[in-house]
């Protein structure tokens, strides 16, 4: 990948540009971070995902300074912890996550995840304050259900453009995939290499082989020919490139056919704050 940030498509959706490529961030502390974050935005990623869990917001600021990059050129997603989903925490909490990135506005604020002991009317209009007070320029949500996706609508008149949902091709998303397209939100997956699970894989690793690349690499390229964002991690500078280089093949209608049936019950990797709770659809 070389440093052309305008390579990378972008997914639009309520009036946001969201690259299709993200850098994901969580678990990665310290300079570990730093350097990763700002390697890959001279490579040319256009967008990096924190949250204020991953306690790296410092480190992801430092990365976005020492790159050299110009802040409207890389999209910045944080999100905030459900206990802090109180209107007053809200702000607050969004107040700290700039203070630590050092940055005057990110570019997307999600709610990580729901929390069931807060009303989400509360919650959803501390959160459009917030963007309306300028912190903030777009609100989105994070591993909500159909259900709650539905819920979320009818409770905030303010555009929220996005789910980011646990999605890889070991998962069956579809139900919440066609929610967020029919209400016009973009979906972007975490996890879009199964946590790594993705490179060792039968399947993905023969197909990549068909086109000379890696599972990990088939694993992306299934999603964002979906025009589903993903966020791929990696500690390992020289990883950063195999997964950015997912924008120059195509996979067939047969190999997306075969990549979707790997989805199986127990594919879910991960559990939310509130285990068991996250699947109220
Ligand atoms: N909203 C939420 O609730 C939520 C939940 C989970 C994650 N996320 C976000 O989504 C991001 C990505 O998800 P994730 O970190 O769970 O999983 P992931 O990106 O699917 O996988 C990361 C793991 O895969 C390895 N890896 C990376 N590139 C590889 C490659 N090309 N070949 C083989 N292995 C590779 C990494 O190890 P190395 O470091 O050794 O490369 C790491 O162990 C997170 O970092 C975070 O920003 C959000």
């Amino acid at each position: 990948m070389n440093a052309n940030r305008e390579a990378v498509p972008t997914v639009e959706a309520k009036g946001a540009r969201i690259p299709l490529l993200g850098l994901g961030t969580s678990y990665l502390r310290g300079r570990v971070c730093a350097r990763v974050v700002e390697q890959a935005l001279r490579l040319g990623y256009p967008h990096v995902d924190t949250a204020e869990m991953y306690d790296n917001e410092r480190e992801v600021g430092e990365g976005l300074r020492g790159s050299g990059v110009k802040r409207n050129e890389v999209f910045v997603t944080t999100k905030i912890w459900p206990s802090h989903f109180a209107p007053r925490e809200l702000e607050r909490a969004a107040r700290d996550c700039l203070v630590r990135l050092r940055l005057s506005e990110v570019d997307l604020l999600l709610l990580h995840w729901p929390n069931p002991n807060i009303p989400l009317a509360d919650t959803l209009a501390a959160l459009a304050k917030v963007k309306r007070d300028g912190l903030t320029r777009h609100i989105g949500v994070s591993n909500f259900t159909v259900a709650l996706i539905e819920e979320a609508l009818q409770a905030t008149s303010e555009p929220l453009v996005c789910d980011q949902v646990e999605c890889h091709p070991f998962l069956d998303q579809s139900k919440v995939i066609a929610a967020c397209r029919q209400h016009g939100m973009a979906v972007i997956a975490y996890s879009p290499i199964a946590k790594g699970g993705a490179r060792n894989d039968e399947v993905l690793m023969r197909i990549g082989a068909a086109h000379g690349k890696t599972g990990a690499q088939v694993s992306l390229r299934f999603l964002v020919q979906q025009n589903i964002v993903v966020i791929p991690r990696t500690s390992k500078v020289e990883r950063l490139s195999e997964n950015a280089a997912i924008f120059d093949f195509s996979l067939s209608e047969t190999e997306m056919a075969e990549i979707s049936a790997l989805a199986h019950r127990g594919g879910r990797l991960i559990d939310g704050p509130f285990p068991g709770r996250q699947q109220w659809d």
